[in-house]
């Protein structure tokens, strides 16, 4: 008799990153085998997508806790019944979508999230997708001598960073925390090992890294916008375009993110909760 291996369908859409994950139903409760196969998924595509989850914050926040702690983000509100649940809010007279540049989240924190999981609640008509560039292939595709520079080296990574700090500017506005964006930053090293693969990524990004420790920004600079420009390769990228009731649950230690900007005029809101993660090393 055949054992049945796996409860869960996982579809990837790129040769490099992303998978759509059939056959869950996520407002159920899910086994401990299924999760371990989300989580599996999680892990070798590095994004991960669902289909038409009609779910409750309370049900997004459970589903979320299986895979870790869920966490409040520093500088908006969360929803009040729901602390952890960011709203991820572009309104139709706003021309600033939050997040609208490519990182990985907060990494200007000492410990940043190890992931984040965001539910589309309302979208406009067409646009509005989001990239996924894989870092541990941005890190593999560089020269042996250049990796072996990049390994040695820190970075300094700052909440302030205008082009960043600007696209979370109207949500601090209408539903800030009070916190200065200022007070928060973190030297992470610029090549992390990811704690449950083993494998090296990028972990510098143009929202937040400002500059190597012990160089100044002037003399970072070069190979930083170098990086910015290589670690976004589309050989690297995936693109997912939502639909309602869509999540999208990715890897911050191994990915990074870039929501597109193109439907002024519309409302766009997603749910998002991010969950702890630990020191990067
Ligand atoms: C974010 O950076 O968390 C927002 C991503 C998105 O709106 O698609």
């Amino acid at each position: 008799m055949s054992a049945r291996l796996s409860s869960i369908e996982v579809r990837p859409i790129t040769g490099s990153i992303g998978a759509e994950i059939g056959g869950v139903d996520i407002s159920q409760d899910l086994s401990v085998a299924t999760i371990a196969e989300i989580r599996r998924a999680l892990l070798d595509h590095l994004v991960i997508f669902l289909r038409d989850q009609e779910i409750t914050p309370a049900q997004q926040l459970a589903f979320v806790s299986h895979f870790g702690e869920p966490d409040t983000y520093p500088f908006v509100k969360g929803l009040a019944d729901y602390p952890q649940i960011t709203p991820i809010l572009k309104l139709p007279d706003e021309t600033v979508n939050f997040g609208g540049i490519w990182h990985s989240d907060t990494v200007y924190l000492p410990e940043p999230p190890m992931a984040t999981v965001l539910y589309a609640k309302q979208l406009p008509p067409t646009g509005g997708d989001t990239l996924f560039a894989n870092q541990y292939l941005a890190y593999e595709s560089l020269s042996v001598p250049f990796r072996n520079i990049l390994d040695g080296l820190t970075a300094i990574n700052s909440a302030a960073k205008g082009s960043a700090a600007q696209t979370r500017s109207n949500r601090v506005a209408d539903a800030g925390t009070g916190l200065a964006a200022v007070v928060l930053e973190a030297a992470h090293p610029v090549v992390r090992t990811h704690p449950e693969t083993g494998r090296k990524a990028l972990y510098v990004n143009t929202g937040h890294t400002v500059r190597f420790k012990g160089m100044t920004e002037a003399e970072s600079a070069p190979i930083l916008d170098f990086l910015y420009r290589h670690q976004i390769k589309p050989e690297f990228c995936c693109r997912f375009t939502w639909r309602p009731a869509s999540i999208a649950f990715w890897d911050n230690r191994c990915a990074q993110h870039y929501p597109v900007n193109d439907y002024h005029g519309h409302t766009r809101l997603l749910h998002r909760i991010t969950l702890k993660g630990d020191k990067p090393y």
